[in-house]
Protein backbone atom coordinates (compact mmCIF):
# COMPACT_ATOMS: atom_id res chain seq x y z
CA UNK A 1 0.00 0.00 0.00
CA UNK A 2 1.38 3.33 -0.77
CA UNK A 3 1.92 6.27 1.51
CA UNK A 4 -1.32 8.21 0.69
CA UNK A 5 -3.44 4.46 0.61
CA UNK A 6 -2.30 4.07 3.73
CA UNK A 7 -3.21 7.28 4.84
CA UNK A 8 -6.74 7.12 3.28
CA UNK A 9 -7.05 3.70 5.08
CA UNK A 10 -5.82 5.32 8.72
CA UNK A 11 -8.70 8.40 8.56
CA UNK A 12 -11.39 5.84 7.08
CA UNK A 13 -10.22 3.24 10.27
CA UNK A 14 -10.77 6.75 12.88
CA UNK A 15 -14.03 7.98 11.49
CA UNK A 16 -15.00 4.48 11.83
CA UNK A 17 -13.93 4.34 15.46
CA UNK A 18 -15.23 8.26 16.06
CA UNK A 19 -18.91 6.80 14.69
CA UNK A 20 -19.00 3.65 17.25
CA UNK A 21 -19.90 4.16 20.71
CA UNK A 22 -16.45 3.68 23.31
CA UNK A 23 -15.75 2.96 26.64
CA UNK A 24 -14.76 5.35 28.93
CA UNK A 25 -12.73 5.15 32.37
CA UNK A 26 -15.64 5.47 34.04
CA UNK A 27 -15.33 3.51 37.39
CA UNK A 28 -16.98 0.38 37.45
CA UNK A 29 -19.41 -0.55 40.32
CA UNK A 30 -19.37 -3.63 41.95
CA UNK A 31 -22.49 -5.71 41.35
CA UNK A 32 -22.25 -8.10 44.22
CA UNK A 33 -24.69 -11.06 42.69
CA UNK A 34 -25.76 -14.08 43.95
CA UNK A 35 -26.02 -16.56 41.50
CA UNK A 36 -26.71 -19.24 44.04
CA UNK A 37 -30.31 -17.74 45.35
CA UNK A 38 -32.82 -18.81 42.95
CA UNK A 39 -35.20 -16.35 43.72
CA UNK A 40 -32.71 -13.33 42.45
CA UNK A 41 -32.09 -15.39 39.90
CA UNK A 42 -36.39 -15.92 39.41
CA UNK A 43 -36.64 -12.14 39.24
CA UNK A 44 -34.12 -11.35 37.02
CA UNK A 45 -35.62 -13.87 34.56
CA UNK A 46 -38.27 -11.82 34.79
CA UNK A 47 -37.45 -8.71 34.30
CA UNK A 48 -35.43 -9.66 31.66
CA UNK A 49 -38.38 -10.88 29.70
CA UNK A 50 -39.86 -7.40 30.27
CA UNK A 51 -37.26 -4.99 30.07
CA UNK A 52 -34.41 -6.42 27.40
CA UNK A 53 -35.13 -9.38 25.46
CA UNK A 54 -37.85 -7.14 22.94
CA UNK A 55 -33.99 -6.19 21.99
CA UNK A 56 -31.67 -8.83 22.87
CA UNK A 57 -31.71 -12.29 22.44
CA UNK A 58 -30.31 -14.98 24.56
CA UNK A 59 -29.91 -17.42 21.92
CA UNK A 60 -28.56 -20.14 23.80
CA UNK A 61 -30.25 -20.64 26.41
CA UNK A 62 -34.00 -22.29 26.28
CA UNK A 63 -36.66 -21.64 28.28
CA UNK A 64 -36.94 -25.08 29.28
CA UNK A 65 -33.64 -25.33 30.80
CA UNK A 66 -34.43 -21.94 32.89
CA UNK A 67 -37.18 -24.01 34.30
CA UNK A 68 -35.19 -26.86 35.37
CA UNK A 69 -32.32 -24.59 36.60
CA UNK A 70 -34.78 -22.06 38.14
CA UNK A 71 -36.85 -24.61 39.72
CA UNK A 72 -40.06 -22.81 37.82
CA UNK A 73 -42.79 -25.81 36.34
CA UNK A 74 -43.81 -25.32 32.72
CA UNK A 75 -46.78 -23.36 34.16
CA UNK A 76 -44.78 -20.83 35.56
CA UNK A 77 -42.82 -20.73 32.45
CA UNK A 78 -45.82 -19.95 30.14
CA UNK A 79 -47.44 -17.45 32.43
CA UNK A 80 -44.20 -15.12 33.37
CA UNK A 81 -41.39 -15.49 30.67
CA UNK A 82 -42.61 -16.84 27.29
CA UNK A 83 -44.71 -15.36 24.62
CA UNK A 84 -47.81 -17.06 23.47
CA UNK A 85 -46.96 -19.05 20.77
CA UNK A 86 -43.51 -20.25 22.23
CA UNK A 87 -42.48 -23.80 22.67
CA UNK A 88 -40.03 -24.44 25.79
CA UNK A 89 -37.51 -25.91 23.98
CA UNK A 90 -37.11 -22.53 22.10
CA UNK A 91 -34.18 -20.43 22.48
CA UNK A 92 -34.48 -17.10 23.87
CA UNK A 93 -34.84 -14.97 20.86
CA UNK A 94 -35.76 -11.63 20.39
CA UNK A 95 -38.65 -10.77 18.26
CA UNK A 96 -36.64 -7.88 16.63
CA UNK A 97 -35.06 -8.39 12.87
CA UNK A 98 -31.08 -8.06 13.49
CA UNK A 99 -30.95 -6.27 10.04
CA UNK A 100 -34.09 -3.77 11.01
CA UNK A 101 -32.47 -3.26 14.71
CA UNK A 102 -29.20 -2.16 12.52
CA UNK A 103 -31.26 0.77 10.77
CA UNK A 104 -32.89 1.62 13.92
CA UNK A 105 -30.80 2.22 16.07
CA UNK A 106 -27.14 2.09 13.75
CA UNK A 107 -25.55 -0.86 15.59
CA UNK A 108 -27.59 -4.15 16.31
CA UNK A 109 -28.10 -4.78 20.03
CA UNK A 110 -25.72 -7.84 20.58
CA UNK A 111 -26.89 -11.29 21.95
CA UNK A 112 -26.28 -10.69 25.57
CA UNK A 113 -25.46 -15.18 26.16
CA UNK A 114 -22.01 -14.67 26.91
CA UNK A 115 -21.84 -10.62 27.85
CA UNK A 116 -21.43 -11.46 31.73
CA UNK A 117 -18.69 -12.96 30.94
CA UNK A 118 -16.99 -11.57 28.14
CA UNK A 119 -17.64 -8.04 29.94
CA UNK A 120 -17.49 -9.09 33.60
CA UNK A 121 -20.76 -8.46 35.86
CA UNK A 122 -19.65 -5.21 37.08
CA UNK A 123 -19.74 -3.84 33.91
CA UNK A 124 -23.14 -4.79 33.17
CA UNK A 125 -24.59 -3.56 36.70
CA UNK A 126 -22.40 -0.22 36.06
CA UNK A 127 -23.44 0.28 32.18
CA UNK A 128 -27.05 -0.39 33.15
CA UNK A 129 -26.95 2.17 35.91
CA UNK A 130 -24.97 4.80 33.96
CA UNK A 131 -27.57 6.03 31.36
CA UNK A 132 -28.15 9.60 31.84
CA UNK A 133 -30.44 12.53 30.12
CA UNK A 134 -28.75 14.02 26.54
CA UNK A 135 -30.43 16.02 24.18
CA UNK A 136 -27.76 15.98 21.78
CA UNK A 137 -28.22 12.05 21.38
CA UNK A 138 -30.78 10.82 19.20
CA UNK A 139 -32.44 8.69 21.87
CA UNK A 140 -32.17 11.76 24.35
CA UNK A 141 -29.55 9.48 26.19
CA UNK A 142 -26.32 9.04 26.92
CA UNK A 143 -24.18 6.40 28.72
CA UNK A 144 -21.64 7.45 31.37
CA UNK A 145 -19.55 4.34 30.79
CA UNK A 146 -20.44 3.32 26.67
CA UNK A 147 -20.25 6.95 25.47
CA UNK A 148 -22.39 7.64 22.81
CA UNK A 149 -24.20 4.53 23.45
CA UNK A 150 -26.84 3.82 20.78
CA UNK A 151 -29.46 1.38 23.29
CA UNK A 152 -32.09 3.56 24.82
CA UNK A 153 -32.32 4.46 28.30
CA UNK A 154 -35.08 1.22 28.71
CA UNK A 155 -34.83 1.61 32.14
CA UNK A 156 -35.41 5.51 32.92
CA UNK A 157 -39.27 5.10 34.11
CA UNK A 158 -38.26 2.48 37.27
CA UNK A 159 -34.59 4.75 38.03
CA UNK A 160 -36.06 8.43 37.29
CA UNK A 161 -33.98 10.80 35.60
CA UNK A 162 -30.28 11.10 35.85
CA UNK A 163 -28.63 14.40 35.01
CA UNK A 164 -24.77 14.93 34.09
CA UNK A 165 -22.73 17.21 36.13
CA UNK A 166 -19.51 18.16 33.91
CA UNK A 167 -15.97 19.91 34.86
CA UNK A 168 -13.99 22.25 33.21
CA UNK A 169 -10.52 20.32 32.59
CA UNK A 170 -7.44 21.30 30.53
CA UNK A 171 -7.22 19.37 27.42
CA UNK A 172 -3.87 17.97 25.92
CA UNK A 173 -3.51 21.00 23.72
CA UNK A 174 -4.14 23.27 27.03
CA UNK A 175 -8.03 24.11 25.92
CA UNK A 176 -10.46 23.82 28.70
CA UNK A 177 -12.80 20.26 27.78
CA UNK A 178 -16.02 19.70 29.52
CA UNK A 179 -15.51 16.60 31.15
CA UNK A 180 -18.64 14.31 32.59
CA UNK A 181 -17.59 13.92 36.15
CA UNK A 182 -20.48 12.53 37.91
CA UNK A 183 -24.39 12.18 37.65
CA UNK A 184 -27.09 13.19 39.84
CA UNK A 185 -30.98 12.34 40.50
CA UNK A 186 -33.19 14.18 38.27
CA UNK A 187 -37.17 13.49 38.02
CA UNK A 188 -37.72 10.74 40.61
CA UNK A 189 -38.73 7.02 38.69
CA UNK A 190 -41.17 4.06 40.18
CA UNK A 191 -37.92 2.94 41.93
CA UNK A 192 -36.04 4.07 44.87
CA UNK A 193 -31.86 4.03 44.65
CA UNK A 194 -31.83 0.92 46.66
CA UNK A 195 -35.06 -0.89 44.86
CA UNK A 196 -33.33 -0.01 41.53
CA UNK A 197 -29.75 -1.18 42.94
CA UNK A 198 -31.67 -4.65 43.30
CA UNK A 199 -33.80 -5.02 40.30
CA UNK A 200 -30.29 -4.33 38.09
CA UNK A 201 -28.48 -6.63 40.26
CA UNK A 202 -31.16 -9.36 39.62
CA UNK A 203 -30.67 -8.63 36.11
CA UNK A 204 -26.99 -8.90 36.10
CA UNK A 205 -27.03 -12.24 38.21
CA UNK A 206 -29.65 -13.85 35.90
CA UNK A 207 -27.08 -12.75 32.69
CA UNK A 208 -23.87 -14.47 35.25
CA UNK A 209 -25.94 -17.98 35.21
CA UNK A 210 -27.22 -17.23 31.55
CA UNK A 211 -23.14 -16.92 30.84
CA UNK A 212 -22.72 -20.16 32.74
CA UNK A 213 -25.37 -21.95 33.73
CA UNK A 214 -23.18 -24.52 34.87
CA UNK A 215 -21.79 -22.12 37.65
CA UNK A 216 -25.03 -22.09 39.94
CA UNK A 217 -24.59 -25.68 40.35
CA UNK A 218 -21.51 -26.11 40.84
CA UNK A 219 -20.93 -23.11 43.56
CA UNK A 220 -23.60 -25.34 45.42
CA UNK A 221 -21.69 -28.87 44.87
CA UNK A 222 -18.38 -26.61 46.02
CA UNK A 223 -18.83 -27.13 49.55
CA UNK A 224 -19.68 -30.81 49.03
CA UNK A 225 -16.67 -31.49 47.07
CA UNK A 226 -14.43 -30.04 50.19
CA UNK A 227 -15.98 -32.04 53.27
CA UNK A 228 -15.45 -35.13 50.73
CA UNK A 229 -11.89 -34.26 50.15
CA UNK A 230 -11.33 -33.52 54.33
CA UNK A 231 -12.89 -36.45 55.11
CA UNK A 232 -11.01 -38.71 52.01
CA UNK A 233 -7.45 -37.06 53.83
CA UNK A 234 -8.70 -37.86 57.06
CA UNK A 235 -9.34 -41.34 56.09
CA UNK A 236 -6.22 -41.53 54.14
CA UNK A 237 -4.08 -40.42 57.40
CA UNK A 238 -5.05 -42.97 59.47
CA UNK A 239 -4.83 -45.81 56.66
CA UNK A 240 -1.25 -44.52 56.47
CA UNK A 241 -0.43 -44.49 59.87
CA UNK A 242 -2.23 -48.46 60.32
CA UNK A 243 0.25 -49.22 57.41
CA UNK A 244 3.54 -48.03 58.39
CA UNK A 245 3.11 -48.79 62.06
CA UNK A 246 5.02 -52.16 62.34
CA UNK A 247 7.63 -50.89 60.10
CA UNK A 248 8.74 -47.98 62.23
C1 LIG B 1 -34.87 -0.84 22.56
C2 LIG B 1 -33.88 -1.86 22.36
C3 LIG B 1 -33.07 -2.28 23.58
C4 LIG B 1 -33.53 -2.72 24.80
C5 LIG B 1 -34.98 -2.88 25.24
C6 LIG B 1 -32.37 -3.07 25.57
N1 LIG B 1 -31.23 -2.84 24.85
FE1 LIG B 1 -29.33 -3.26 25.43
N2 LIG B 1 -28.62 -2.59 23.67
C7 LIG B 1 -29.38 -2.11 22.62
C8 LIG B 1 -28.51 -1.70 21.54
C9 LIG B 1 -28.97 -1.10 20.22
C10 LIG B 1 -27.18 -1.94 21.97
C11 LIG B 1 -25.86 -1.64 21.24
C12 LIG B 1 -25.28 -0.45 21.97
C13 LIG B 1 -24.10 0.19 21.30
O1 LIG B 1 -23.40 -0.48 20.54
O2 LIG B 1 -23.90 1.40 21.57
C14 LIG B 1 -27.29 -2.52 23.31
C15 LIG B 1 -26.20 -2.91 24.08
C16 LIG B 1 -26.28 -3.54 25.30
C17 LIG B 1 -25.15 -4.06 26.05
C18 LIG B 1 -23.70 -4.09 25.57
C19 LIG B 1 -22.95 -2.86 25.95
C20 LIG B 1 -21.54 -2.96 25.43
O3 LIG B 1 -20.62 -2.68 26.19
O4 LIG B 1 -21.34 -3.31 24.27
C21 LIG B 1 -25.64 -4.58 27.21
C22 LIG B 1 -24.84 -5.23 28.34
C23 LIG B 1 -27.07 -4.39 27.19
N3 LIG B 1 -27.43 -3.76 26.02
C24 LIG B 1 -27.91 -4.82 28.19
C25 LIG B 1 -29.29 -4.64 28.17
C26 LIG B 1 -30.17 -5.09 29.23
C27 LIG B 1 -29.73 -5.87 30.47
C28 LIG B 1 -31.42 -4.72 28.88
C29 LIG B 1 -32.68 -4.89 29.70
C30 LIG B 1 -32.67 -4.24 30.99
C31 LIG B 1 -31.35 -4.06 27.58
N4 LIG B 1 -30.02 -4.03 27.19
C32 LIG B 1 -32.44 -3.57 26.87
C33 LIG B 1 -30.75 -2.02 22.59
C34 LIG B 1 -31.61 -2.36 23.63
Amino acid sequence: MSAAGRLVAAIALGFAAAANAATTGWPLQKAHTDVSSLASLQRGARNFVNYCLGCHSLQYMRYSQIGDDLALTEQELRDNLMFTGERVYDPMRSAMPPDRARVWFGNAPPDLSLIARSRGVDYVYTYLKSFYEDPSRPTGANNALLANTVMPNVLAVRQGAQLPRYEERKGADGQPVQHLAALEPGAPGEMNAQEFDGFVRDTVAFLEYVSEPAKAQRQALGVWVILFLLLFTTLAYFLYKEYWKDVK
